[in-house]
């Protein structure tokens, strides 16, 4: 299928180093835990955690929410829970995409009742929110280009999560 890159590898580094410096200037102080979803979120994560000038915890959330197709089921499925609890903790949630904000909304709702000092979300990329669907993001990286993207963590049907930059997947 052709692929065609649309956010190269530099400009991402450029961003995630902004990004963690800007996290760092917001987030209050204390215990933070930052939460990569998983699969999408592993390379974002794994660089962003980096970028952010703090002690800091790292844990994943296995989430299903496509299952193999490319339109949103709604359907969200926990496949790997947090190794530790966050009661008290800052909470960092990092998302890959946020396209109709269910992931988002429902792992919100589900960190949320673990009593969290304070939960924030950084999404790489974010859609346009559709009205009255609208879950704050706190940080997001880009807008997320138009069509289907791949790369950097994000796959097609598992495949291309290994591109170091942004790219678009054309049918
Ligand atoms: P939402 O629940 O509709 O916001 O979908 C969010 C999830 O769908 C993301 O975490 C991704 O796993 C997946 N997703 C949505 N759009 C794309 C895309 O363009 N490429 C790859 N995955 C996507």
């Amino acid at each position: 299928m052709p692929l065609h890159e649309v956010i190269p590898p530099a400009a991402i580094a450029r961003r995630v180093a902004e990004l963690g410096a800007e996290i760092d200037a917001r987030l209050p102080g204390g215990p933070l835990t930052v939460v990569g979803v998983l699969r999408g979120a592993f390379i974002f994560t794994a660089d962003l955690v980096r970028a952010i000038p703090r002690e800091l915890t790292v844990d994943f959330l296995g989430v299903r929410s496509y299952g193999d197709a490319t339109v949103s089921s709604g359907v969200v499925e926990i496949t790997s829970d947090l190794g530790a609890p966050i009661a008290g903790r800052h909470v960092l949630l990092v998302e890959d995409i946020v396209d109709t904000g269910l992931t988002l909304r429902y792992l919100l709702d589900l960190l949320r009742a673990r009593g969290p000092a304070s939960l924030h979300v950084c999404a790489l990329l974010a859609k346009p929110a559709p009205a009255g669907n609208a879950v704050a993001l706190d940080f997001v990286g880009f807008p997320a280009p138009d069509g289907f993207v791949v790369g950097y963590g994000l796959d097609g049907r598992q495949l291309y999560r290994n591109l170091p930059g942004i790219n678009r997947l054309a049918e």
